[in-house]
C-alpha cells in the first residue's frame, strides 16, 4: 500500500491525533456492523424491544438477560490491530483521543486511555434515573437488580434510541475534535447524529481529516485523504510507514 506523502508528513508532525471509531472498527473482532448486509448486526434485532427504554420497561427480563448475554460474548473477543495501533499511537503523540460510538470497551482492553465512549459501554450500568452502579453486577441472576439509592431498575449503560448522548462526554468529544491536528475517521457511516458531524468539526477548525472504510461514505468529499480498506489491515501498513516501525 502507497501511502500520500502529505498524509505521512500531518500524521508524523502532529501534536494532536484524534481516532473516531464506529461500528466498522471492531468488525475483525468479530462484532458484526449495524448497518448493511446479511450478517448486520439489525438482522434479527427488534429495536423496540431492545434498543429504547420503552421496550425493557416492559421486557425487563428479556431484555437485561440479552445485554447480560451480549456483555459475556464481546468478553471472549479480543481487540484487532487497528485497535492495537490507536493504542500505540498514544507513545507518538502528546495527545491521542480515541471517540467511539462502539459500546464494546475493546479500546480500553487494547490500552487506549482517552477514550470518550458516545455510546455508553455495555459493561458499565446505570438505573433508570441515571444514578450510576458503582458495584459489579451479577450478570448470572434472570433479572435486573434494583438501584440501591432509588429502587429503580437497572439497566446497561448504553445510549438507547430516543436518548441523548452523554452531554459531558459530548462536549469532550467536541472539544478533542476541535483541537485536533490530524482527525481519523475509522469504521463509521457517518449515517447516525451527533457524532457524524465531528469530522466536519475538525475540518472547519483546521485539522486534516483521514477515513479508512472499506465503503464510501458522506465524508469522503470532505476528507482530505480515503484509505479504503479495513481497519485491521490498513492500521498496521500506515503505522510501519509514519514511524519506520514494524507493530
Ligand atoms: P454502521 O454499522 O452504520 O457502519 C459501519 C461502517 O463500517 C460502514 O461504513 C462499513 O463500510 C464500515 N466497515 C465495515 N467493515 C470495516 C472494516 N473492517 N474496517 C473499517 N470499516 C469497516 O456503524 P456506525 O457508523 O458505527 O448507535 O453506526 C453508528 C451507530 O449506529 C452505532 O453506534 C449504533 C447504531 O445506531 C447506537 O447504538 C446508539
Amino acid at each position: 500500500m502507497i501511502f500520500d506523502a502529505l498524509l505521512l508528513d500531518r500524521l508524523r508532525s502532529a501534536n494532536n491525533v484524534v481516532f473516531f471509531t464506529g461500528a466498522g472498527a471492531s468488525i475483525e473482532s468479530g462484532i458484526p456492523t449495524f448497518r448493511g448486509g446479511k450478517d448486520s448486526f439489525w438482522v434479527d434485532f427488534d429495536v423496540e424491544t431492545f434498543a429504547t427504554l420503552d421496550g425493557f420497561l416492559n421486557n425487563p427480563k428479556q431484555v437485561w438477560q440479552w445485554y447480560a448475554q451480549r456483555r459475556l460474548q464481546i468478553q471472549g473477543l479480543q481487540p484487532n490491530l487497528g485497535h492495537q495501533v490507536m493504542a500505540r499511537w498514544q507513545a507518538k503523540a502528546s495527545k491521542v483521543t480515541v471517540i467511539t460510538q462502539n459500546i464494546d470497551n475493546l479500546h480500553q482492553r487494547a490500552g487506549s486511555q482517552a477514550v470518550l465512549e458516545l455510546h455508553g459501554n455495555i459493561a458499565q450500568y446505570k438505573c433508570v434515573r441515571h444514578h450510576p452502579v458503582t458495584t459489579s453486577v451479577d450478570l448470572t441472576v434472570s433479572e435486573p437488580p434494583l438501584c440501591p439509592q432509588c429502587g429503580t431498575l437497572i439497566r446497561p449503560n448504553v445510549v438507547w434510541f430516543h436518548e441523548a448522548l452523554p452531554a459531558s462526554t459530548l462536549n469532550l468529544a467536541e472539544i478533542a475534535s476541535f483541537e485536533s491536528d490530524v482527525f481519523v475517521s475509522i469504521g463509521c457511516s457517518m449515517d447516525v447524529q451527533p457524532a457524524a458531524s465531528l469530522p466536519y468539526l475538525a475540518s472547519q477548525c483546521g485539522a486534516y481529516v483521514l477515513q479508512i472504510n472499506p465503503e464510501s461514505t458522506d465524508l469522503d468529499e470532505y476528507a482530505h485523504c480515503n484509505l479504503r480498506g479495513k481497519s485491521g489491515e490498513v492500521m498496521p501498513k500506515l503505522w510501519e510507514a509514519v514511524w519506520g516501525e514494524c507493530l
